[in-house]
């Protein structure tokens, strides 16, 4: 990642992520990325990606990125991610093409509504 470019982060906060523990993967997050010397990182809430039953979602978009089931120990899969890395796998199992092409469509086109700034 180059110095100038920003990468935004964004985690659904609605009610089923938050049943699969969205709260604490956004607090692992804010932690990773605020305490360290990450300026270009933004983390956001997001109202919901439509993937209700494979949260918590995590999606990464200049990184074209959408991971599933995301849990506060994949943090540093998130950084490694950020910073250039392919996601693993097992965070993308559940990943369903169609939707993944509206998700960024969506994002394609700013029509990205983020809740606010985690
Ligand atoms: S509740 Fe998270 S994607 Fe819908």
């Amino acid at each position: 990642m180059s110095q100038a470019e920003i990468c935004e982060i964004y985690v659904c906060n609605n009610i089923d992520c938050k049943n699969r523990g969205a709260d604490r993967v956004i607090e692992a997050l804010r932690d990773e990325f605020h305490s360290s010397e990450s300026p270009a990182i933004r983390i956001h809430t997001y109202m919901c990606f439509s993937a209700c039953n494979s949260g918590p979602n995590v999606v990464i978009p200049n990184r074209r990125c959408w991971l599933t089931a995301v849990s506060p120990e994949d943090v540093s899969v998130v950084r490694d991610v950020v910073s250039g890395a392919n996601p693993p796998q097992h965070l993308q199992q559940k990943n369903d093409p169609q939707l993944e092409a509206l998700i960024f469509g969506i994002m394609d086109a700013g029509l990205l509504c983020p809740s606010e700034d985690a």
